[in-house]
């Protein structure tokens, strides 16, 4: 599957580009970047590391430092660390960034691979949008759109009412949900239900030391932050939106009209609505399978490095 991941990096955007990097079916095509868990600038520095890191050669993008309508928000430091790698301060990258902007990168990227490419947005939707509104045809030439965000029948976790990517943009997120594309909404209704704690993180570190013990020295902060919310774990959010695009049975879909609430203190709320086109919302996992089937690419990357485990 060929596949482009619109991240603001951060600690589980990393798990889920890392995830990416290590699943045997996804060709990852590119990674663009997004304000959100921190600053544009960051979210490509931590991209360009994490794109090394994996090995990969493949292009990242910069993308919007602030939301389509609204005023800059301030980052979600305090949950993701001042640099977006939990108490990590110095990250380095030596690759570069494209001199093509996140959108316009996108919209060739979608020409160049019609009808074939999957776009996995796991941060605020406003690159999406500025690329929809740079190219009518943009949404029609996507293979589809498998997006991390909202709350449908659960509280959101910035507000009682919003989810932090679609509080964070919900004029972009409009834009999406009209777009006509194929969307499947992977929002807290299921992420939220996958948690990992200190111990998984500790497995993922011995299951593949070439990555596991870099998310596992990221995740304490992370961690810490949920504990303090009473949560034994962290959200799966980012990597369970790659697995559900690349494995399409893995979450229970619901297909319904949705809209989000652009103004006011329910701002960000992702809602039932009518007259609008259906989208894919994802309403049921299994925890433990999506947990089992997480670990599974970096066992087998790890297995395959030093050619001991063939891949089942
Ligand atoms: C989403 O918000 C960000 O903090 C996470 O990276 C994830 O994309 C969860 O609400
Ligand atoms: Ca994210």
């Amino acid at each position: 599957m060929k596949m482009i991941i619109d991240t603001d990096p951060g600690i589980d955007d990393a798990m889920a580009i890392l995830y990416a990097a290590a699943h045997p079916g996804i060709e990852l095509l590119g990674l663009t970047t997004v304000f959100g868990n921190v600053t544009a600038r960051q979210a490509t520095r931590n991209a360009l590391h994490l794109v090394e890191r994996a090995g990969l050669d493949i292009p990242v993008a910069q993308g919007e430092n602030k939301p389509l309508v609204n005023g800059p928000i301030e980052p979600s430091h305090h949950v993701h660390g001042p640099e977006g790698f939990g108490e990590l301060t110095s990250i380095d990258a030596r690759g570069t960034k494209e001199e093509e902007g996140a959108a316009a990168f996108l919209v060739r990227m979608a020409r160049q691979h019609r009808g074939e490419l999957v776009l996995c947005p796991v941060g605020p939707m406003t690159n999406i949008a500025k690329a929809m509104l740079l190219d009518p045809e943009f949404a029609g030439n996507l293979a589809g759109i498998v997006f991390m965000g909202g709350a449908l029948d659960v509280p959101g976790n910035v507000t009682p009412h919003a989810e932090a990517n679609a509080y964070h943009d919900p004029h972009a997120l409009d834009v999406v949900l009209q777009s006509g594309a194929a969307i499947r909404m992977v929002g807290l209704d299921v992420t939220n239900r996958v948690l990992l704690d200190a111990g998984d993180f500790e497995a993922l570190a011995r299951i593949n030391p070439a990555q596991g013990p870099f998310l596992q020295e990221i995740s304490g902060l992370y961690l810490e932050f949920y504990a303090g919310r009473a949560q034994e774990g962290c959200g799966l959010h980012d990597p369970l939106t790659v697995m559900a695009a690349v494995m399409p049975d893995l979450l229970g879909l619901t297909p319904t009209p949705v809209r989000v609430v652009l103004e006011g203190p329910e701002g960000g709320a992702t809602r039932r609505t009518t007259g609008r086109a259906e989208i894919e919302v994802a309403t049921a996992c299994d925890p433990e399978l999506v947990k089992e089937l997480f670990f599974a690419p970096f066992r087998v990357a790890a297995s395959a490095k030093v050619g001991a485990v063939a891949i089942p």
